[in-house]
């Protein structure tokens, strides 16, 4: 596994790409002003509203509330992570990526490797024990029995593990340590000391990563027997994410790299019985619901993605919050669509039932994703009673909550209009209502504060002069003494922290700023770019005046609040010497203003 990606290293690689050079690859840019404007690439309009700022560094739609730097821009448009982006970026500009030696647990990468290794050496026995184990009558009749031929699970890679206590143990413990076949998943410790193999009498299907490297499994049960659960699964691991991988995406991918569609389905024999059926474009979760990465991962491999669901209720819940799920992403090359099928059914026994034409005739019939959402909402609702509208209204609110204004959304709320009999400008303001404070895209690396843009405080005017004009700020601080103040609130610290860092780069945009304090205050990213998009009156002479004018205002309030609590605490206790000299220092700099 690769490690860490310094932070210096990103640093460099945000300094180094010019953003209106990125983003002009993608869009048509125009210079207006101090700005470029270009139609915004993540949601649709036919008039401009996205501007990217030279100076700052930084892009943010109008349109879309969309923001961010050269980073954000790749990971939103490509779907990639932030690793990703940073390797592409780094790449742009014939950078080597140097990524440190310690997986994302902060382990050293030899671990890691031997869990691999581990990992390896467990499947190789399993699929030994398919072929040679004295059970293999028994378990290959009932693989035949689902309708897997030796090809298929060649293809799959299908094991047995033994019904033995300890027979995986036994052969790895000459090789490996204890803590690595523990920390691979491969063994449980015992109570009383000691350790047995996790997987015992079951099925094996291994999980690979992209990579094709195993990270883990999945066990079945034998028919008849009562070992619980039906599928035992390898916990989380140093290498074994389950909200990020999908069973069967690198099978499929050793076929086809850029398949038209991916159905995504629940089980493992769904991914196994479609692939002998003939339809080799199936991936399951990992017995968890669709996750934002596993989107981002089967949009970075297709542009059609098929959600497929059992007719129940619970199918249908889960439906939903994968709908959920895909939302965001969806634009007009990044497409979902639904396929419930009978509730008898699941996808394996689907296919079996009705064979392969008519399975591929269901899937390009697949309800399209916001129609899919608006048949949820209509059957879920009665139209003819006002409190059940409300209630409607109230789930979309909801859903819509986290998501970009999109073309999706659009036409989402166009139908509903229609169906709801009202107007599309009516339902918006019904949805509106409580979504003034929306504004940020989903996205994973904008994170939670948000800015009160109708109150702003002092500190936060002055943060917002020092995060859009940081080179400025540079320029004009040089040489002076160093700003302090006792910190109040987490605004303080962060503006302590701004004047430091620009005190120690020269030219700095407002993206690397950012940047750089996000990696401090990471809740703060989407406060930041809120920041940033406030309107600045005045120039840099002016504003630089006026900076130091609210900086000397922050340090007297702050002075007062220390003065005021060490006297209060002079009156009730008595005050160490620091404390005292303190207050000397806070009466003689007041004296001074
Ligand atoms: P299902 O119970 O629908 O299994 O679980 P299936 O894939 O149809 O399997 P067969 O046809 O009975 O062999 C779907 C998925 O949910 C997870 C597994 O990932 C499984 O493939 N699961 C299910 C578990 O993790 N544990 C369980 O006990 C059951
Ligand atoms: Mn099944």
């Amino acid at each position: 596994m690769k490690g860490n990606i310094p932070a210096d290293f990103v640093h460099q690689v945000v300094a180094a790409n010019n953003i209106v050079e990125l983003i002009a690859k993608y869009t048509t840019l125009k210079k207006t002003g101090k700005s470029y404007m270009g139609c915004c690439p993540f949601h649709h309009e036919k008039t401009p509203s996205f501007s990217v700022s030279p100076d700052k560094q930084i892009y943010h739609c109008f349109g879309c509330h969309a923001s961010g730097d050269v980073i954000d821009f790749l990971s939103n448009y490509n779907g990639l992570s932030f690793v990703e982006a940073i390797e592409e970026l780094a790449a742009l500009q014939n950078l080597e990526v140097p990524y440190e030696a310690t997986n994302r647990h902060g382990q050293k990468t030899d671990v890691t490797n031997k869990i691999y290794e581990a990992l390896v050496a467990a499947s190789k026995y399993y699929r030994w024990c398919l072929r040679y184990d004295r059970n293999k009558t028994e378990v290959i009749d009932y693989i035949k029995s689902r309708g897997i031929n030796a090809k298929t699970a060649q293809h799959f890679q299908i094991g047995y593990a033994p019904d033995k206590w300890q027979s995986l143990y036994d052969l790895l413990v000459k090789q490996y340590s204890l803590d690595v076949l523990y920390q691979a998943g491969l063994i449980v410790s015992r109570e009383k000391g000691g350790a047995y193999d996790r997987f015992r009498d079951r099925v094996i299907f291994p999980i690979r990563n992209r990579k094709g490297q195993i990270i883990g499994f999945g066990g079945r049960v034998l028919p008849n027997k009562d070992a619980k659960p039906k599928y035992l699964n390898s916990p989380e691991t140093p290498v074994f994410f389950k909200n990020q991988e999908l069973y069967g995406l690198y099978e499929l991918k050793l076929q086809y790299k850029n398949p038209d569609q991916v159905v995504v389905v629940e089980g493992y024999m769904d991914v196994v019985g479609l692939y002998q059926h003939g339809y080799p474009f199936a991936v399951a979760t990992l017995g968890t619901a669709l996750s934002q990465t596993h989107v981002k991962l089967l949009f970075r491999t297709t542009e059609q993605i098929i959600l497929c669901f059992d007719g129940d209720a619970a199918g249908q819940n889960a439906a939903l919050r994968a709908f959920e799920m895909v939302l965001p992403f969806l634009s007009q090359n990044k497409k979902a669509r639904f396929l419930t099928l009978p509730q008898e059914h699941d996808p394996d026994s689907y296919i079996q039932a009705v064979g392969l034409e008519l399975f591929k005739q269901e899937v390009l019939e697949a309800t399209p994703a916001a129609d899919f959402f608006i048949q949820y909402l209509l059957a879920k609702y009665t139209l003819s009673s006002a409190d059940s509208l409300a209630e409607l209204i109230e789930e979309l609110k909801q859903i819509l909550k986290n998501v970009p204004e999109s073309a999706y959304t659009e036409i989402i709320i166009q139908q509903l209009a229609k169906a709801v009999d009202t107007s599309v400008l009516q339902l918006k303001r019904m949805i509106a209502q409580k979504n003034s404070d929306k504004k940020m895209l989903n996205n994973e690396r904008m994170k939670r504060w948000v800015l009160n843009t109708n109150k702003l405080s002092l500190i936060e005017k002055a943060l917002s002069f020092v995060i859009n004009m940081p080179s400025e700020v540079h320029i004009a601080f040089q040489g002076k003494e160093e700003i302090e103040f006792e910190c109040v609130t987490e605004q303080h610290f962060i503006l302590l922290d701004a004047l430091k860092i620009i005190r120690q780069n020269n030219g700095l945009s407002s993206a690397l700023l950012v940047q750089m304090l996000s990696e401090k205050y990471e809740q703060f990213r989407a406060y930041f770019y809120q920041l940033l998009q406030l309107p600045i009156e005045l120039q840099a002479p002016q504003l630089i005046d006026e900076l130091v004018a609210m900086l000397d205002k922050i340090i007297k309030q702050a002075c007062q609040n220390e003065l005021e609590h060490l006297i209060l605490k002079a009156k009730t206790s008595i005050l160490t010497a620091t404390e005292k000299q303190r207050m000397q220092n806070i009466l003689h700099k007041i004296r001074k203003t």
